[in-house]
């Protein structure tokens, strides 16, 4: 008789499908003309990050944060609705895409300049401590 226990475990726990939960407009196809559901609560950049008339591109959350005005912020998807290039860093109230020129309002997400004519979808936000938080 021997001894051996082999202590088998199957280890079957991996659901690697899982993974829309975590990438934002990953899961969506086409469009992405509403937020992402998995973005509410998280803290998107803290508001020391964010300057007043400019903002900040969250690359890996596909999203960009403004503050048009003192003490007011505002989030937007950072996919262009022109063709889905991510938009640049806003400046002097303004989100650029550099792929065609297109242009957007910091306080709105509104194109303000073509060929996009459609706004960036917005994400509602408010501060928390000291962080830009998705409600
Ligand atoms: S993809 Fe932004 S202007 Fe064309």
């Amino acid at each position: 008789m021997s001894e051996n226990r082999l202590g088998r475990r199957e280890v079957l726990g991996a659901t690697g499908v899982a993974a829309c939960g975590l990438a934002l407009a990953a899961c969506g196809g086409g469009g992405g003309a509403q937020a992402q559901p998995s973005l509410k609560g998280k803290v998107l950049a803290k508001t020391a990050d964010v300057p007043v008339g400019g903002g900040k591109l969250i690359e890996d959350m596909k999203v960009v944060v403004t503050q048009p005005t003192q003490g007011v912020y505002k989030a937007f998807s950072a996919l262009c609705t022109h063709k889905g290039c991510e938009v640049g860093t806003p400046k002097e109230n303004v989100i650029p895409c550099h792929c065609h020129g297109s242009e957007f309002a910091a306080d709105s997400g509104q194109a303000t300049k073509g060929p996009a004519t459609a706004p960036l979808p917005s994400f509602k936000v408010k501060v928390e401590g000291d962080g830009i938080v998705v409600v």
